[in-house]
């Protein structure tokens, strides 16, 4: 039989992968206390599981505001550049291709996480019904204060030094997480943005803050570099769409626009079912984009193979499968059995859980 489409090389925008499978972005909360840096720990993790196609990394906010939940990295300091270069150096040596998740989380944060214990900001003063986690345990998320539109453009050059940042770490791109209920995403849809300036109402309106920060990044780092992650019928973080179709229709032709990368979309509610709204289309979507598509959300070995066969997209993103297997490329090239991930060290706490799932061949060696 000939190797599945799946296991074959591909050019993604400026970057050659090896294969069609990426690491899903994995907020893992590891990040060191003190200066929210990767460090050596980081290193290994990434570069265990160098054989996907790519990496994507875990979201990274790009300045202390778009910080949500404890212990998450960031991609704004000296010290954070330093960690991730750790990072990529590992993962280059190991053969692998890696991109930074781009981050502002907008209100999923809490004041104990801001600067100076400030609310977090939002397009609107909408809290929203969901949770973060402080460090100590999870808590609702509380009123954010709506930006100011004279903050806009402080946010809009966050993202554009954090993408030069992350070229000076050494990492292979960007992706920019306009996905999942954060800033991009609360300014994209209108159950969370109720502005009345031009970035609120209209579809072109509430776009507007994404094509800036797209505008930025490509600017800086070169469009072949820049990936984007949106999730357009995911309710995550109690985000809605009175009527995502056209909103996302309008978005992917914005994005088609700059020659990016990769679109990248999670398919159904983020982590959970792949069910669509009535009358939603994910091919509709791909088919207005001309770079590589990225689809991800409970894929399978088979549905893998036979999406990237069929061309309903070119590479795949496996999140959970990731976290509990270093080697899932060799594992879903041989058909092995996988190993079971363990919630309770998902998010935080050191080795255990994160560095320590084993390999096939480990297995095998007994
Ligand atoms: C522990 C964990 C952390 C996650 N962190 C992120 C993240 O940082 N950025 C993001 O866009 N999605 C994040 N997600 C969502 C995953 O990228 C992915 O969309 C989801 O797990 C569904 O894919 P899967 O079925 O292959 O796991 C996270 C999911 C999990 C389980």
């Amino acid at each position: 039989m000939s190797t599945p489409k799946l296991f074959t090389p591909l050019k993604v925008g400026s970057i050659d992968v090896k294969n069609r499978i990426a690491m899903a972005p994995l907020t893992r909360n590891r990040a060191r206390a003190e200066d929210d840096a990767p460090h050596e720990l980081h290193a290994e993790y990434y570069s265990q599981r160098a054989s996907a196609g790519l990496i994507i990394t875990e979201a990274s906010q790009i300045s202390p505001q778009g910080k949500g939940y404890a212990w998450t990295p960031g991609i704004y300091s000296d010290s954070q550049i330093e960690g991730w270069k750790r990072v990529t150096d590992a993962v280059h040596a190991n053969g692998g291709k890696i991109v930074i998740q781009l981050w502002h989380v907008g209100r999923i944060s809490h004041n104990v996480l801001q600067p100076d214990g400030a609310a977090p900001v939002a397009p609107s003063a909408l809290a929203a019904n969901s949770k973060t986690f402080d460090g100590e345990g999870f808590v609702d998320t509380p009123m954010p204060r709506a930006l100011d539109i004279e903050e806009l453009p402080g946010i809009v050059e966050d993202y554009r030094v954090a993408a030069a940042n992350a070229i000076k770490a050494g990492f292979d791109g960007v992706e920019v997480h306009a996905a999942n209920g954060y800033l991009l995403d609360q300014f994209l849809r209108d159950s969370s943005n109720k502005r009345e300036d031009a970035y609120g109402g209209s579809i072109e309106n509430r776009s507007r803050l994404l094509k800036e920060v797209m505008d930025a990044v490509t600017k800086e780092v070169g469009a072949g570099r820049v990936g984007v992650r949106l999730s357009p019928f995911s309710n995550a973080n109690d985000i809605s769409d009175s009527n995502p179709m056209p909103l996302f229709t309008h978005v992917v032709e914005l994005l088609n626009g700059y020659g990016l990368a990769y679109l990248h979309l999670v398919e159904g509610q983020t982590g959970g079912p792949r069910d669509l709204p009535d009358g939603a289309s994910l091919s509709a979507l791909y088919d207005k984009f001309d770079g590589a598509h990225m689809g991800n959300n409970g894929y399978d070995r088979q549905m893998a193979i036979d999406a990237v066969e069929n061309d309903q997209v070119d590479m795949v993103a496996f999140g959970r499968p990731f976290i509990a297997n270093p080697d899932l490329v060799e594992r879903l090239k041989d058909n092995a059995p996988l190993n079971e991930g363990d919630q309770a060290t998902y998010y935080g706490g050191g080795a255990e859980g994160y560095t320590d799932y084993p390999t096939l061949d480990a297995l095998k060696a007994g």
